[in-house]
């Protein structure tokens, strides 16, 4: 590797002799002084591009020069290698106008490189690097420049109020998310050209200088949010007309907040959330016609929520949570007709919430939770078709839920817990297809369980009501579910053995009912942690769990000393019938077993189009055929043996050979199981995708099932890497190949498809290869589709050493889970190998300072071919943006795909920073990016481009 980059230097020397010689043909300053220091500072030819050694340095890759041969422009934004600033002699580039340095990993303590010699430049970018160090005066010699950005850097110190003598052409500063401190110079009053400031995310203290209204001219969008910022909103605000955008948020200011702000008639986007302005709003923020965003939460508002705020017809996002507003809801707000998202939770609101919000037709997030309104829920509000939150929790509302509930068929996440809340729970609301999670505890429910009919929870919490009857078998086919509370209610009757299917359950609490019989094994042998409760029921323990449970006490055959008198006679109904329920068990399984015998050899006599024949493959493959094929599954047509079943090459009397995978999991005889299952399957037969193993079909007998997948002759991608013959004949443009196509296959599922497809369980072991070595992904929808065999157990879908860190403490299951499993195959694919504690290494170091050294790479292979390395370069790149430890920093697959498609050898990365903010402007596409169970507005994104 050293011996190639020294020969590299080698004939990129020669090269700028060349280049040298030719540029002198060209009457100019001095190109060959600048090709010598563009070479020399070896930010050329080792990383980028080669160095073309008979081509001028104005072709080599982002140098633009004038017609004199000059350089004029420098742009290798986006290549994450590490530059050093100070190896680039500047002071010959004397006709250097734009230099953007921009996500370079540069490195340097001081920014007096850059001398005052670049009196030409207009145009500075440095921002997402690793300057550290003060912002030198030597800047401020820089007088023609427009822009200046050094945002997402570790600047520190002061910043020198020079600059505002000295820049005067500034349009665009950006500071911000450094480590200044100290005040804002008021000498920034006289930038008077300047319509973007940002100086966020530092240690600024003092005042706002009132100097900064003298910008009153132009600034249009100021940031000095996340400092420490204190004192007053300067009244002088309200001459700063051409304002757009004002962040303030997350400072000490405190209030009263200036009437004038209500004359900025531009403002669309105004975000000065937690402060401690303890001071009431003023009812002029409704004469603000252009805004689109307000965001007021956190700061101690008292008072009432201004009726003007109706008046903001515009507006799309208003936020108040989390104040001391007391009084009513306005009823004006139901105006509020363009409104996506409203939060007015955690305030001293009382009386009834206003039916004129049933008017919001827009609103998709709707939080009034943690207040004092009484009354029920107005009817008007099951208008709001588009609504996927509703919190109304911790308030004091009454009556009962209204079966019209049904018509909210977007709602994703619904809470109205701890109310007073009564009547029974409508079947209505087992029509809501979409809803993922289901918070009704603490209220006075009473009744059966409802059946859900679409049961998509991965949150469901019934505890502290009066629900009485069984715990429904149906609940047992909402195999998302994660978290299951329905403790502290009247449930009778024993567990139903079908909760055994939710292997994703990680919270389980039916205590304090009055529960009996024996606890389905399965659920035991999930229950290894306290976050499952069995206690305060009559169940019986002795059988079934042998481990040393510490949730279930209080159950009738434990502590000897405690049978209560309850307890006792629970014991003599259950004993009886528990030992019905045995005969009755032993009798069904008798018959079952006949009945499986005589299916056994009906099935071989069935062919074509009955009902147990494969689905949807050329319509003449039967149950029989597959049977042959494998001579009845005989071990020596397996190939291969999953987590969910074992897989077997079944050679077709057509001549074609497929995959069957046959699944060791019973549940065939399960009507709703079998066709919640028919269902997916249904889904994934019409998945058309190069990158994607095509599912030709499934069976569904009675006592086996399977699924046929297209036949890929060349085995796993992990048997594959681990082979050291097979490893060769992957070489570098087969291997980033194969990163790019399970790239698009994911990038297909996540955002291409009608429902949005979550994997859960990329690995390499999950990535076929056919016959000319291109990726296939299997097992799509698997995780969600089916059952893992129960010897084989986990409570995480997925694969160790693949699994996104968030899962293990959060309950998130997201696309974003998938990126991170991208990342290490892809990771996996260059190394050759699993990159293990590499992983951990990356976690911990900060998404903007990572760097994966070509030196990882499999070094079975030959050293890469300059271009193979740019692409390599791009997958490490791009697998270290995906394995951001905060899923948020992570790239969709999208984004990932788009970067394949668009860089064609010359890779330019963009980079993925943090992306949360919302951008001022109206916004008609919000998306929630946070768990849903934490949602809140602070996790909203606007989707718009
Ligand atoms: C602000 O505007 C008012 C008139 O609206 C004007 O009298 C005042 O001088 C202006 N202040 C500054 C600092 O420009
Ligand atoms: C905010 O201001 C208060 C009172 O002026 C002060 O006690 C507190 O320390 C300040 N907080 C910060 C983070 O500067
Ligand atoms: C409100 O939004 C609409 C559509 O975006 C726009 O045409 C209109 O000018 C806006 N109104 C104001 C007062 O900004
Ligand atoms: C603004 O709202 C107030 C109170 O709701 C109302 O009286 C006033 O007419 C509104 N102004 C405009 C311009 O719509
Ligand atoms: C269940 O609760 C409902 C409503 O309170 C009641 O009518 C019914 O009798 C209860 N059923 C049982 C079995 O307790």
């Amino acid at each position: 590797m050293c011996m190639m980059s020294f020969s590299v230097i080698i004939s990129a020397l020669v090269c700028a002799l060349v280049a040298s010689s030719m540029a002198s043909d060209i009457k100019s300053a001095n190109p060959s002084a600048e090709a010598r220091a563009l070479l020399e500072s070896g930010w050329w030819g080792k990383y980028s591009t080669p160095v073309n050694t008979y081509q001028s340095h104005c072709t080599w890759q982002g140098i633009i020069c004038n017609g004199a041969g000059s350089v004029t422009s420098i742009d290798l934004s986006g290549l994450y290698v590490g530059l050093e600033l100070r190896n680039l002699n500047f002071s010959s580039l004397t006709s250097l106008e734009s230099l953007n340095l921009r996500s370079c990993s540069l490195n340097g303590s001081s920014l007096s490189y850059l001398t005052g010699t670049l009196a030409r430049l207009t145009y500075l970018d440095l921002s997402q690097n690793l300057l550290t160090g003060q912002l030198l005066i030597s800047l401020t010699n820089l007088t023609q420049l427009t822009r200046l950005d050094v945002s997402d850097n570790y600047l520190s110190g002061s910043i020198p109020s020079q600059m505002g003598y000295y820049l005067k052409n500034l349009a665009f500063l950006d500071l911000g998310r450094n480590n200044f401190v100290g005040q804002i110079p008021s000498s920034f009053g006289s930038l008077i050209r300047l319509t973007h400031l940002h100086i966020d995310g530092n240690a600024i203290t003092g005042p706002i200088p009132t100097t900064l209204v003298l910008l009153n001219g132009s600034l249009a969008n100021l940031d000095l949010g996340d400092n420490q910022l204190k004192g007053l909103i300067p009244f002088e605000i309200g001459n700063m007309t051409k304002l757009v955008s004002l962040v303030l948020r997350r400072n000490n200011l405190t209030g009263p907040i200036p009437a004038t702000l209500g004359s900025l008639a531009k403002l669309n986007y105004v975000d000065i959330s937690s402060n401690p302005f303890n001071c009431t709003l003023p009812s002029e923020l409704g004469s603000l016609k252009s805004l689109g965003v307000l965001r007021l939460s956190r700061s101690l508002f008292y008072g009432s929520v201004p009726r003007t705020l109706g008046n903001l017809t515009n507006l799309t996002l208003l936020d108040l949570a989390y104040n001391q507003l007391q009084g009513f809801i306005p009823p004006e707000l139901g105006s509020l007709n363009n409104i996506v998202s409203l939060s007015l939770n955690g305030n001293r609101l009382y009386g009834p919430i206003p039916p004129s919000l049933g008017r919001l037709l827009k609103v998709t997030y709707l939080e009034l939770g943690r207040n004092k309104l009484n009354g029920s829920i107005p009817q008007a509000l099951m208008q709001l078709t588009k609504l996927k939150f509703l919190s109304l929790t911790s308030n004091k509302l009454v009556g009962a839920i209204p079966p019209s509930i049904e018509n909210l068929s977007s709602l994703n996440f619904l809470n109205l817990s701890s109310n007073q809340f009564d009547g029974l729970l409508p079947p209505e609301i087992g029509m809501l297809s979409n809803l993922r999670t289901l918070i009704l505890h603490t209220n006075q429910l009473s009744g059966y369980i409802p059946v859900f009919r679409y049961c998509n929870f991965q949150y469901l919490d019934l505890s502290k009501n009066q629900f009485n009857g069984t715990i429904p078998d149906a609940l047992g086919l909402c195999n998302s579910m994660i978290h299951l509370a329905l403790d502290s209610n009247k449930l009778s009757g024993s567990i139903p053995k079908k909760l055994e299917n939710l292997t994703q359950l990680q919270f389980l609490n039916l205590s304090s009912n009055e529960l009996y019989g024996t606890v389905p094994a399965c659920l035991c042998y999930l229950c290894q942690e306290s976050s499952f409760d069995f206690s305060h029921n009559a169940l019986d323990f002795v059988n079934t769990c042998q481990k040393n449970f510490t949730n279930i006490q209080g159950n009738s055959e434990l502590g000897e000393h405690k049978k209560g008198k309850k307890n006792l006679k629970t014991l003599y109904i259950v004993l009886p019938i528990s030992l019905s329920i045995t005969f009755a068990v032993l009798a069904l399984v008798l018959i079952c077993w006949r009945r499986f015998a005589r299916n056994q050899s009906e099935g071989l006599d069935m062919k074509n189009g009955d009902v147990f024949s494969v689905w949807n493959f050329d319509g003449n493959i039967a149950y029989k055929d597959i049977i042959k094929a494998t001579n009845e599954f005989d071990l020596r047509y397996c190939i291969g043996t999953g987590g969910y079943g074992s897989v077997y090459a079944a050679r077709l009397p057509n001549g074609k050979v497929v995959a069957v995978k046959k699944l060791h999991r019973i549940e065939a005889e399960d009507q709703a199981f079998g066709k919640s299952f028919r269902n997916e399957v249904e889904v994934l037969l019409n998945i058309m995708h190069k990158n994607i193993v095509k599912l030709h079909g499934f069976c569904l007998h009675n006592q086996c099932m399977f699924l046929i997948y297209e036949y890929m002759e060349n085995g796993s991608l992990f048997c594959a890497l681990r082979d050291d013959a097979e490893a060769i004949k992957l070489d570098w443009n087969k291997r980033v190949d194969i990163v790019k196509g399970i790239a698009m296959a994911l990038s297909y599922m996540h955002h291409d498809c009608p429902l949005p497809l979550v994997h859960r369980d990329i690995s390499s072991n999950n990535i076929l290869l056919n016959s000319k070595l291109e990726a296939f992904v299997a097992d799509f929808g698997a995780a969600r589709l089916l059952c893992p065999d129960s010897s084989n157990q986990t409570i995480l879908a997925g694969t160790c050493g693949y699994i996104a860190p968030e899962l293990a403490y959060t309950m998130q299951i997201n696309e974003k889970c998938d990126v991170y499993s991208f990342g290490v195959v892809a990771l996996e694919t260059m190394m050759g190998r699993h990159p293990g504690e590499l992983l951990s290494t990356l976690e911990s170091s900060q998404p903007a300072r990572r760097n994966i050294s070509l030196e990882v790479l499999d070094s079975r292979l030959p050293h890469p071919t300059n271009e193979q390395e740019q692409d390599i370069l791009l997958v490490l790149n791009l697998a270290s943006a995906c394995l951001s430890s905060d899923q948020k920093l992570r790239p969709t697959m999208l984004a990932v795909s788009r970067e394949f498609l668009t860089a064609k050898g010359h890779s330019s990365v963009t980079r993925f920073v943090k992306n949360t903010e919302n951008s001022p402007g109206q916004c008609d596409n919000w998306e929630n990016i946070c768990s849903e169970s934490v949602a809140s507005n602070e996790c909203l994104i606007c989707l718009d481009e």
